[in-house]
């Protein structure tokens, strides 16, 4: 039996998975974000441990045989995450999130003192990343940088509560800035840059090698019968990559989560960090993944179903199953700012075109083209990169919904695939890797596709339509740095 833990932004779910890869059970647990100033996104560490202790504890109460049973760990996590740790190994101050955009000076800086940046880490310095948040905190908060003796992700620091270790695995590491992507390691001269050292950093292992274990009190707590291993683990996207076997190249797929992301695994580093292409190490040895990657997705829909004070599913169902023409408005998905292809943490949405004819699903089908077309100028970036896609799977919270996948399928004009469910996700393919920690079995015997159940295709008349409004939603993007 094993675990698959993910941590993400607006909740930690765990599902217990057996040893025919499926899942058993699974308990999810929601978490806040704090918002002290307008682009600012921050939470507190101790919340990700009283979540994912709540999921444990609950699956413990309903399949206490299977917990009993479980071998192995898998932890993915919300990636780029700063927690600051002192010399107790207590946090600091709130963990400052992936989309937080107070570091954009910072970025300026870390890329003139250290000009191989890019060519070191196959990324552009951009504030969602790890390694500018430090240097804002020895700007403006000195006395907690200097208070700092170790820098974790959110999900090695929720292994270290669990095992008393902190190890990192070289997926979620690329997103630090901090890493040497082709020799997946640590790069000195890039922590150098914002006045660190390895010392401040944990040990790293690949994604489905074993890190460490669970730590004797908490097996007995979930009434364990031995010590678990926990695995590396992988970023959410990584993660998301292993639980749909999207392990070798020519296996793209877009994550229709809060944040979104169009995604493709490849046997060699393809970056452009000009275009804000991002490059991770895969987690699964030898491999990478290029990504597109845009702050806010399934958010958007989320803010909608906020401003019209309904349910996502009510806001959804008058649109049918597929649209019959472009919306008439547009929608520029910046709530959050933008990294591909903009990098701008100040740009926000934007709602065009609206008249007294405009109605809720006028604008409710623009919020969807506008994640699609955003996602458009994540394909156009790749392919500036050399990586063409000629069809994309989809998982996430968004691929719920058909139209939104018919639009998708029309505006990037490739075949979009939606899997069954339930065993797609990150919390999936973290307990893939936890299993893969303990038996050692070949990743691809472990890491299959799974059952496509529905193929979203183009439609050549709306494809047209959509092709000829792409530029003018583009033109609506105007820079405010
Ligand atoms: C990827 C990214 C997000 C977070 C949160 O670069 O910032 O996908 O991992 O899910």
């Amino acid at each position: 039996m094993y675990l698959g833990i993910d941590l993400g932004t607006s909740a930690v779910k765990t599902v217990l998975v057996d040893a025919s890869q499926r899942v058993i059970a699974s308990e999810s647990r929601p978490l806040a974000t704090a918002s002290p100033q307008s682009g600012y996104s921050e939470q507190d560490p101790a919340q990700w441990i009283d979540a994912t202790f709540a999921t444990l504890d609950a699956l413990k109460t309903t399949h206490p045989g299977a917990l009993a049973a479980v071998e192995g760990i898998g932890l993915s996590g919300q990636m780029h995450g700063a927690t600051l740790l002192d010399a107790s190994l207590r946090p600091l101050r709130p963990c400052i999130l992936w989309n937080d955009g107070r570091s954009a000076a910072e970025c300026r800086m870390l890329e003139q003192r250290w000009p191989a940046l890019r060519a070191i880490t196959g990324n552009k310095a951009m504030p969602g990343f790890t390694a500018p948040k430090l240097l804002w905190i020895a700007a403006h908060e000195p006395e907690i940088f200097a208070a700092t003796k170790l820098v974790l992700l959110p999900k090695a620091y929720l292994r270290l509560v669990l095992s008393g270790e902190a190890v990192e695995d070289v997926s979620d590491a690329s997103g630090s800035l901090w890493l040497d992507a082709a020799r997946r390691d640590w790069s000195d001269a890039a922590l150098a840059a914002t006045g660190l050292s390895r010392d401040h950093m944990p040990r790293l292992v690949e994604g489905c090698a074993p890190a460490t274990t669970l730590r004797g009190e908490l097996a007995q707590r979930w009434g364990m019968t031995r010590r678990p291993v926990i695995a590396g683990g992988a970023g959410d996207n990584p993660a998301g990559a292993v639980g749909i076997g999207a392990i070798r190249p020519g296996t793209a797929f877009v994550s229709l989560g809060t944040s979104g992301a169009l995604l493709a695994p490849t046997d060699s580093i393809a970056a452009n960090p000009d275009r804000v292409v991002h490059t991770f190490c895969h987690a699964v040895p030898g491999m990478w993944i290029q990504a597109g990657a845009i702050l806010s997705a399934a958010s958007c829909l989320a803010w909608a179903a906020r401003l019209f004070g309904i349910t996502e599913a009510e806001l959804l169902s008058p649109l049918g199953s597929r649209p019959q023409a472009p919306s008439p408005v547009s929608f520029l998905p910046y709530l959050a700012g933008e990294r591909t292809p903009h990098d701008d943490p100040f740009v926000r949405g934007m709602l065009d075109g609206l008249s007294h004819g405009t109605d809720r699903g006028t604008i409710v089908q623009a919020v969807l083209e506008g994640v699609a077309f955003a996602l458009a100028d994540c394909r156009d970036a790749l392919a500036d990169a050399g990586i063409a896609i000629a069809e994309a799977d989809v998982i996430g919270g968004g691929s719920r919904s058909g139209f939104w996948l018919a639009v998708l399928a029309n505006v990037l004009n490739v075949p979009i695939h939606r899997f069954a469910g339930g065993e797609t996700g990150a919390a999936f393919g973290a307990a893939r890797l936890g299993r893969l920690a303990v038996t050692g079995e070949a990743v691809a015997a472990v890491c299959t596709r799974p059952q496509r159940i529905e193929t979203f295709e183009p439609d050549a008349g709306l494809t047209d339509a959509y092709a000829e409004r792409l530029p003018a939603w583009r033109e609506l993007y105007r820079p405010r740095h």
